[in-house]
């Protein structure tokens, strides 16, 4: 379906693997990606933005396979970045091909500071090559989007012309990027009032709008573009992006939900209507947050609006008082609206596989029979450590044993020996597809130490550890530890992620995990950046 371009709703557009993915140590590969695409697509969302087709051949695998197995009729429209080149663009579009919807988004800055020291090139330049590639994307997919960077700071007298051309040449969405998060509320809402009523032909096409959080400002200056007619919002869960990160979905979904009186009136609709302004599914919310965590190793901070692990918890006697009396003395949602349900005890020791794959099933996750397997073996072996299994340590399980990169080193054994008045000291045993078995030993400061130094001995991949946590996933001093790490190589980052009753154990996975992710990108070379890469924009035309 294409999308009119006054919708009477709110089209979701998520960037998480596009955008999110560029925030340094997100990386993920082909299957981690298709996996958070299928959420994405159970969550609702109207468009994907898959990638940037010409970065890679690993990122244009990743676009074309989302395309063929998301992008189903039903399915959400499946994206494309291009930078405003025929190479791009060409790119692109044989990665969306597989989809029923596909778009391509391509763009090009207007921003003085952008066109004279980034891309070397004149305002007249800049006219005659978006609408040049606009019609060149328009020749492969009816549904292209045009984004003139930076438009936060460019002459909007300029922008305006640079719109109309896009529109002229068949864009049919504009995208109006802060891309350095610069603007405030009222300066965002200005320049969507001034597009709208400056650009002749602005009602041929959807009004986007995306937004960097530098000031922490992205999602209060797309709630304002809201009431000046955007219709399209560029967003990320758990607000992942470049630097500061994007405006975070689940809280532009969960504010359009719960303000909705106030919002429906810039629709049209009576406040108290209560069709929904998004086509998301909110229950879906928590465990699409919880995946894009787990995969991507980008900590939610405990105090993060709708998602954070405080967000619902209410901890203080006054509170927890007003709250049994009626709930809504201090919580303006439920938190089962974005699908935290009870953390209900659900599986034991005796559970069989089919008690473990219809509770999968519940909690909506598909799993190949391999997949099964694998989750089982560990339910398995939690259940002997921990007697009562609750959808949560469900989840972290299956997140952390199904989803991880292909491994190159695997651990065989890791062994410690600490405690007080003795030194740290730990033995590793890893293995690599090709049979050799890698074993050593170091000390350290800790037990955690000592692993990393006797890892580190046998992988030899320099790297400096940049970030550690541990969190439990349930109370108890049973409970599945889970362990995020991020360590730096040169000028890139890469995370971990493990779960396991046992933390040093749940530590040595997570440093592997970032390991294997370091040593898989050294196989395949370097990702081009679309922002920061602009040598072939620079010589078209
Ligand atoms: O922030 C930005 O300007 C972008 C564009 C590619 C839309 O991400
Ligand atoms: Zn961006």
């Amino acid at each position: 379906m294409s999308h009119p371009s006054t919708p009477d709703r709110i089209l979701i557009f998520d960037t998480t693997l596009r955008d999110g993915e560029q925030s340094p140590g997100a990386t993920l590969n082909v299957e981690e990606k298709l996996t958070i695409a299928k959420q994405l697509a159970r969550l609702g969302v109207d468009i994907i933005e898959a990638g940037f087709p010409f970065a890679s051949p690993g990122d244009f695998e990743a676009v074309h396979k989302i395309a063929r197995e998301v992008g189903t009729p039903e399915g959400p429209t499946i994206c494309g970045l291009a930078r405003a080149t025929r190479a791009d663009i060409e790119r692109a579009a044989a990665a969306i091909k597989p989809a029923a919807k596909g778009r391509i988004h391509t763009f090009l800055a207007t921003s003085d500071i952008h066109m004279q020291y980034k891309l070397r090139k004149s305002r007249a330049e800049v006219l005659a090559i978006a609408p040049d590639m606009v019609a060149y994307a328009k020749t492969f997919t009816p549904d292209v989007e045009f984004s003139p960077e930076d438009a936060g700071r460019s002459d909007p007298e300029f922008l305006y012309q640079v719109l109309e051309a896009a529109i002229a040449a068949g864009a049919t969405t504009v995208n109006i990027p802060d891309t350095v998060g610069y603007l405030t509320p009222s300066e965002f809402g200005e320049l969507i009032r001034g597009i709208k009523a400056n650009v002749p032909n602005i009602d041929q096409a959807v009004i986007s709008v995306h937004g960097h959080n530098d000031l922490g400002l992205a999602v209060a200056n797309f709630l304002e573009a809201v009431k000046q007619g955007a219709r399209q919002l560029e967003c990320t869960i758990n607000g992942i992006g470049e630097r500061a990160g994007n405006a975070a979905l689940e809280e532009l979904v969960m504010a359009l939900h719960v303000r909705r009186s106030f919002y429906n009136p810039f629709f049209g609709r009576p406040p108290e209507s209560d069709q929904s302004l998004t086509a998301i599914d909110t229950r879906q919310i928590y465990k699409t947050s919880r995946l894009v965590s787990n995969l991507t190793g980008m900590f939610v901070q405990p105090n993060k609006a709708i998602v954070g692990a405080n967000a619902f918890a209410h901890e203080s006697g006054i509170h927890q008082d007003g709250v049994l009396k009626n709930r809504l003395t201090y919580e303006i949602m439920d938190a089962q609206s974005i699908g935290l349900t009870d953390n209900q005890i659900v599986l034991g020791k005796h559970s069989g596989r089919n008690a473990f794959r219809s509770r999968l099933q519940e909690l909506g996750y598909d799993l190949d029979d391999q997949s099964l397997n694998r989750a089982f073996l560990r339910f398995k072996e939690l259940a002997d450590k921990k007697k009562e299994i609750t959808d949560w340590d469900i989840e972290s399980i299956v997140n952390d044993e199904t989803q991880q990169a292909p491994e190159h080193f695997s651990l065989d054994l890791v062994q410690v020996s600490c405690g007080n008045n003795s030194r740290p000291t730990a033995t590793v045993i890893l293995h690599t597809p090709d049979g050799q078995e890698l074993m050593d030993a170091a000390i350290g400061t800790g037990p955690v130490d000592a692993v990393y130094k006797a890892i580190n001995r046998v992988v030899q991949l320099p790297n400096q550890l940049i970030e550690f946590s541990v969190q439990s996933v349930t109370a108890g001093i049973d409970a599945l530890g889970e362990v995020t790490i991020r360590l730096r190589h040169g000028d890139r980052v890469f995370s971990g992620h493990a779960a396991n009753t046992d933390i040093v154990v749940a530590s040595a996975h997570a440093y592997l995990h970032a390991l294997n992710r370091l040593h898989a990108s050294l196989q395949t070379g370097k990702s081009l950046h679309p922002q920061r890469d602009t040598a072939a924009v620079s010589a078209s035309l």
